[in-house]
């Protein structure tokens, strides 16, 4: 049997980074076969891409940055979760085109319709069976992604990009209410936590 798709997604700082963790440990102790994977990055070329996307000395056009994440995304596809589905594991993504939509439309500017030419070209039939979005202000974000480390090309953004970032996760999640779920991160990691493990598992059930 084909394997599930689930994705994570929110703000820098909204503490995707541990959900995803725990996300991933409730899967595996139900005995369900993981393959766990980020973007930009999960093959040799995505993470070098990577590299380039973060680096903020690398200055970059809205839209080559937005063509670079597909790019990127292309080969994870085709080398990664394409496969891993096909074998009947589930996959777990640190971001997928959502982040597309909230950062390079969102906050960059590049039109929304042509990130949806990508995802049509890129992606085809494919699409996560689950989003879940952690939902954080970005006066919170700020202040937790400042907190951790050197801030990249994203985390640098000033004025209301993140704001803006929100907005158009948002806006994804009203047009995607079945797929993606909202999951507000403001608060501590075990009722973050709690929430999330409510929706996995009646994920799991339904699956
Ligand atoms: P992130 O997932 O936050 O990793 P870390 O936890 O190591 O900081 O970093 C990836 C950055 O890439 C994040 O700021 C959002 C950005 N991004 C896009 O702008 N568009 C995309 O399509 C994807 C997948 C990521």
């Amino acid at each position: 049997m084909r394997g599930r798709f689930i994705t994570v997604e929110g703000l820098d700082g909204a503490g995707k980074s541990t959900q995803l963790d725990l996300a991933g440990t409730f899967l595996r102790q139900r005995g369900i076969p993981l393959c766990v994977t980020r973007e930009p990055g999960g093959t040799t070329l995505g993470e070098r891409l990577r590299a380039l996307l973060l680096d903020s000395k690398q200055a970059l056009h809205p839209e080559t940055e937005a063509l670079l994440m597909f790019a990127a995304r292309r080969e994870h596809i085709h080398e990664i979760i394409e496969p891993a589905l096909a074998r009947g594991d589930w996959v777990l993504c640190d971001r997928f085109s959502d982040a597309s939509y909230a950062y390079q439309a969102g906050g960059s500017g590049v039109p929304w319709e042509k990130i949806g030419a990508l995802e049509a070209w890129v992606q085809g039939a494919l699409e996560p069976d689950l989003t879940l979005y952690f939902d954080v202000s970005p006066e919170l974000g700020r202040a937790r992604a400042g907190a951790i480390k050197t801030p990249d090309r994203f985390e640098q953004e000033q004025g209301d990009f993140h704001a803006r970032v929100r907005a158009a996760y948002l806006r994804r999640a009203q047009e995607a209410p079945r797929r993606i779920h909202v999951v507000d991160a403001n608060g501590s990691v075990d009722d973050v936590s709690a929430a999330m493990r409510e929706i996995l598992l009646s994920f799991c059930k339904g699956s």
